[in-house]
């Protein structure tokens, strides 16, 4: 292809809002591939521009990048739909419905609790939605495309200064939808990776994920952080180097009992990293009450739940009275302006206010807030990501050690 024909990965970034990372990563898993020049630089022409946009509207269903290029290879030709692309959509009619199953229980719960109203009702409506979700954000399809979303946003920035070296032994602890797992085992290419969380459903998809990018070093198992170690096989007691806990401690109860338990299966001197969030950090241009309000709404359900989205600022602490040695914590700022539409797309839309709008619901029901506010909130929030808007939001990055033996 000649050097000046089609768009180059940045105009095309900028143009669908996705980021130049992203588009060479559906490059190299073949979602959407573009012509090369002589001098091998990318080049999307129409054609390209098309499937990028058929790819982007799949994606919202929520299905995985490899089922989106088989069903773009697929009807791309005439040779009909080949058996990988139908089990993939099986798989993911299967996760739809679960979903559809868990948001039904969520509505007889919630309809239940509202046809026998008492003094506690509040209460009574968001234990019922918590009991049944787990953590405030919930298991469903769009929550792991945004975290698949957040983590493809933020990867540079949390995982900055994290390499482990060649044999060592790293635990992974609630990996959800393997959003972080693809990257440390990417960028630590000869560590061995355990990752555990509570859902089967969540590894499943894990797995797939790490299977679909070619990574072999990472082993998955289910297993809550409040019932390690065990004394026999993977999560035995001082057999790791290191521990990565990302966006977990948030949604515990007892974070320090999880902080503790998990020093015991590093050993001495080895280390932890934790990275988390603190809602309390955000602050954005128009600023604007409903918003501020929204965002406390999610503060407030998760504080229910038995979490805390201001666990950021809590983190040295935490570790601290868990055992851990030696601990830095590094605010890392995720700060987005005009100059950077990719991230105000992937990370004040599709990360931050995707996570707002995902509690809109419980929000209302629990009856923090109504429609008509919680929306108006919402949309100053995306009011925000244009070009003449400002957002800003720090996450923390913590690092300890576990004390040498005496
Ligand atoms: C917000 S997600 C974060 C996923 C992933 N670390 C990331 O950054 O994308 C939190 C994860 O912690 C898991 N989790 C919650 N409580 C847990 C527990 N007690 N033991 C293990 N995993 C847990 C949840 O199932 C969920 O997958």
């Amino acid at each position: 292809m000649d050097d000046e024909a089609g768009w180059t990965v940045g105009e095309l970034a900028a143009m669908c809002g996705l980021s130049v990372r992203v588009l060479r990563h559906w490059d190299a898993v073949g979602v959407v591939t573009p012509e090369r020049t002589e001098g091998g630089h990318r080049r999307y022409g129409p054609d390209q521009v098309t499937r990028l946009y058929q790819a982007l509207a799949l994606r919202r269903t929520g299905l995985g990048l490899q089922a989106i290029a088989g069903l773009l290879d697929d009807t791309g030709t005439d040779t009909g739909t080949d058996s990988g692309t139908i089990t993939a959509l099986r798989d993911h009619l299967d996760r739809v419905e679960a979903d559809l199953r868990r948001q039904r229980r969520l509505r007889d719960r919630l309809a239940a609790a509202l046809d026998h109203p008492a003094p506690d009702q509040l209460m009574r409506v968001i234990e019922s939605m918590t009991m049944f979700e787990q953590y405030v954000h919930g298991y469903r399809a769009d929550e792991s495309a945004r975290l698949d979303d957040q983590a493809t946003a933020l990867v540079d920035l949390l995982h900055r200064g994290i390499a482990y070296e060649p044999g060592e032994r790293v635990l992974e602890v609630g990996c959800g939808v393997g959003a972080q797992t693809v990257a440390l085992a990417t960028n630590s290419p000869e560590t061995a990776f355990v990752s555990i969380d509570i859902s089967a459903e969540s590894l499943a998809r894990a797995a797939q994920r790490c299977a679909d990018t070619g990574l072999d070093t990472v082993t998955f198992h289910q297993a809550d952080v409040f019932t390690l170690p065990h004394d026999d096989g993977d999560l035995t007691e001082s057999s790791f180097d290191h521990v990565f806990v990302c966006f977990v401690l948030e949604h515990l109860a007892e974070p320090a009992e999880a902080l503790r338990r998990l020093l015991r299966l590093v050993r001495p001197g080895g280390t932890i990293t934790v990275v988390e969030g603190d809602h309390g950090s955000t602050y954005f241009h128009p600023d604007d009450a409903a918003a501020r309000a929204a965002i406390d709404c999610q503060v407030r359900l998760q504080r229910h739940a038995g979490g805390d989205a201001l666990i950021g600022r809590r983190l040295y602490p935490l570790l601290t009275e868990a055992g851990w040695t030696g601990t830095r914590v590094e605010p890392r700022v995720v700060y987005v302006d005009g100059s950077r539409p990719d991230l105000a797309q992937s990370f004040i839309l599709r990360t931050f206010t995707a996570m707002i709008a995902g509690v809109r619901e419980p929000a209302v029901a629990a009856g923090l807030t109504d429609d008509v506010r919680f929306d108006a909130g919402l949309a100053a929030l995306r009011r925000t990501a244009a070009p003449d808007g400002v957002f800003s939001y720090t996450f923390l990055a913590a690092r300890a050690r576990r004390p040498e033996a005496p």
